[in-house]
């Protein structure tokens, strides 16, 4: 298990602030750390300056942290104007091409790649804790026939929580290990059940026998078959997608699960509060608004009304599937991701709605408003096209995105719970209401007969 180490950083210098309020000059040191040379100063730093003694002192103001880092991590590496993303220092066209789902969550939670004993015991632990509790099942059957994947998985992986007591104790190393093998093991079943339940088909069963991403898919799709046999082009376009999706450093449910697991919580509720965040449209929900909002476009004569709407901002209309915070020139998942769509369409064919969006991506890369907010397809532009055609429902495909990340913010909750720095996540706020004023019953003169004045009576 590696961590981000708490030493002294590679170089210092100092940032020099003077004061016009008062004329007081500080120092406050900017640090350069790591192998890119990122270069911060502490917001702590500003503290002390005050315009006088007993003052707060001076906060930042960074709604949706725009320019501030809240954690020093080892895990993965974005550079948003180059398009590079690495995890644990491998670039992620790598171990999209040649490493396995299960190897790369080992990489993030771990810090290097497994050697086979270690990849063996990794594979044959999560296997062997597919399976989920009859109750967890009875749980899922509860919901209703049209109950959104993402509710049923969000709600299932916090009730996980109430299965295993002992996950609460996050200090004790094996168990933040068993709970995370639980996980990385349970998610895909809930997942597939949650599938089931919504088509009114019977629950499968894992099969130990299967690889992870065979037995998603024989969980998903099996029928009366003793044994089921993927298409291998679905098991690979699986696993470079669940590569692909496994982490992305600090994102809206990354920080969720950081911010909830900084209470000290177990980590099936952190995980579960990540799940939350993921099903917003803006994050782990645009690949399936992509999709609706292909469907609704209809025809590939309809775009250029299409791109006109999303320019005029005519029903905040967004082209979804585009724009990111933090990559700018392009996401290299988008790239690896259309050659992935190449592959899927040449097996299952082409379908028009690939064809609005192919069209949709080249009028909009030659429009001048996209260009000049650096707005380029990123990775959910094409997954939702590759998911649909393996047949997944497309309110089915964040909660495959979840299955991914669930890696992703398991390593990252581990290397936030043993770093020595972090406290409880607790920001703070320019209060803005009203100064103090005094309570004056408004209800006693205006409305003497309110349920209010029966209560004290
Ligand atoms: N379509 C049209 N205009 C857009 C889009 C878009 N998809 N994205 C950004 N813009 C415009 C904004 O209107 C704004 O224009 P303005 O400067 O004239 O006001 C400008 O580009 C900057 O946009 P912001 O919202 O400030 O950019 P931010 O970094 O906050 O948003 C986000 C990033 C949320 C991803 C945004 O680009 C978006 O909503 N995209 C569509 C949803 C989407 O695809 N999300 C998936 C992200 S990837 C992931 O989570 C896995």
């Amino acid at each position: 298990m590696t961590q981000p180490s708490s030493g002294t950083p590679l170089a210092s210098d100092s940032l020099e602030i003077r004061d016009s309020r008062t004329g007081s000059t500080y120092s406050a040191p900017v640090r350069t750390e790591g192998p890119e040379g990122d270069t911060y100063m502490r917001a702590m730093d500003l503290r002390p300056i005050k315009q006088e003694a007993g003052e707060f002192g001076l906060l930042s103001y960074d709604p949706a942290f725009m320019n501030t880092a809240s954690c020093r991590s080892a895990i993965t590496f974005i550079d948003g104007d180059k398009g590079i993303l690495r995890y644990r220092g491998y670039p992620i066209e790598q171990l999209a091409e040649k490493a396995t789902f299960l190897e790369v969550a080992y990489l993030l939670r771990n810090g290097e790649l497994p050697n086979q004993g270690q990849y063996d015991s990794w594979v044959h632990d999560i296997t062997y804790h597919t399976y989920v509790h009859e109750n967890i099942r009875k749980f899922l059957e509860g919901f209703r026939y049209d109950a959104h994947p993402m509710s049923m998985l969000c709600s299932a992986t916090a009730a996980l929580s109430s299965f295993y007591p002992e996950a609460r104790d996050i200090h004790d190393p094996q168990q933040r290990y068993i709970s995370t093998i639980r996980l990385l093991a349970k998610l895909p079943t809930i997942a597939a059940f949650a599938y089931r339940h919504v088509k009114g088909l019977p629950f499968i069963y894992p099969d130990n026998d299967l690889s992870y991403s065979e037995n998603f898919l024989s969980m998903i799709a099996r029928m009366s078959e003793p044994k089921y046999e993927a298409n291998p082009v679905f098991v690979k376009a699986l696993e470079v997608l669940f590569i692909l999706h496994a982490d992305h450093e600090q994102n809206c449910s990354t920080n969720a699960v950081r911010a909830v697991g900084s209470s000290h919580v177990d980590p099936f509720s952190a995980v579960a509060a990540g799940i939350a965040a993921l099903y917003g449209p803006l994050h782990g929900g645009a690949n399936e608004a992509v999709l609706r909002m292909i469907t609704e476009i209809g025809d590939k004569k309809n775009i250029p009304a299409f791109i006109e709407a999303v320019k005029s901002g005519k029903g905040e209309q967004r082209l979804m599937g585009f724009g990111h915070r933090v990559y700018k020139s392009y996401d290299p998942r988008a790239r690896i991701v259309k050659k992935l769509a190449d592959e899927v369409f040449a097996q299952v064919g082409m379908d028009k709605d690939l064809e609005i969006a192919l069209e949709l991506e080249r009028i909009a890369l030659s429009d001048d408003y996209f260009v000049s907010r650096k707005l380029y397809p990123n990775v959910d532009f094409y997954t939702g096209l590759i998911y649909r055609s393996m047949a997944f429902p497309t309110d089915f495909f964040t909660v495959l995105f979840a299955v991914a990340r669930v890696s992703g913010w398991l390593a990252q909750w581990e290397e936030m719970i043993l770093d020595k720095e972090q406290k409880i996540a607790r920001p703070r706020q320019i209060y803005i209401g009203h100064g103090e004023r005094q309570y004056a019953d408004p209800l006693s003169d205006k409305f003497p007969r309110t349920r209010k004045d029966s209560i004290r009576k």
